[in-house]
């Protein structure tokens, strides 16, 4: 898995673009989130930098160290800082309700470690902070057979609905939640129309 990452990283090119996703852009600004953010999963640093441009204290962690170098580099190179951790979900040592925000932008695991990584994330948010999810959805898969540039997992028990996202979320307060059909242009992975959940939650005092 790490090595996977690690070789797509390695590329001189960035995989998903620097652009930041456009629903993690949008719940940004719509909320003027502010604050400590954790990006899980953050890969090359693309929403990593758009949060530290919109002011946010930003805490990024993935398993590739070569994600870490080009979002360290990328930070650098428009003269930010983002704190970027590498390691596994369940080895980050963040302070339990430390968090202002936190967005999982494509961060896909097969069910049973999904549940307690998640869990991981919501204990590590204070109460009234905001999550920000974007996803592949279930109904992405007829998709992604007709064009595999889409991207995305290809196991229907890695993908998510509206349903599994409340299921996972259920002390939030659900402030978006839909299935979106969308256009993707996101670097060399991320290409075409794809089907994805998009949620806005807030947890619960
Ligand atoms: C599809 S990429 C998404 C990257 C980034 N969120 C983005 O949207 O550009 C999925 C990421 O999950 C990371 N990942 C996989 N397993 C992980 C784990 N156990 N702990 C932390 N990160 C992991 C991979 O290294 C990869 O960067």
């Amino acid at each position: 898995m790490k090595e996977m990452w690690n070789e797509r990283y390695g590329a001189k090119e960035f995989a998903y673009g620097i652009a930041p996703n456009v629903f993690f852009k949008y719940a940004l600004d719509k909320y003027e989130l502010e604050g400590r953010i954790l990006l899980p999963a953050e890969g090359e640093g693309r929403n990593a930098l758009y949060a530290a441009q919109s002011s946010l204290e930003v805490y990024a962690f993935d398993i590739s160290e070569e994600g870490q170098k080009k979002a360290l580099q990328l930070a650098k190179e428009h003269h930010l800082t983002i704190d970027y951790q590498v390691g596994h979900f369940l080895k980050m040592n963040y302070a339990h309700g430390s968090f202002d925000a936190a967005a999982l932008i494509y961060a896909h695991f097969p069910p049973h470690i999904l549940s307690v990584y998640h869990q991981k994330i919501i204990d590590l948010l204070k109460p009234g902070a905001l999550l920000v999810l974007e996803g592949f959805s279930t109904n992405n898969l007829p998709l992604r057979m007709e064009n595999p540039k889409v991207g995305g997992p290809d196991k229907i028990e890695m993908l998510f609905s509206t349903e599994s996202i409340k299921a996972e979320f259920p002390n939030f307060e659900t402030i978006e939640l839909e299935e979106a059909q969308v256009e993707l242009n996101e670097g060399l992975y991320h290409q075409g129309k794809a089907k994805v959940i998009r949620f806005v939650g807030k947890k619960n005092a």
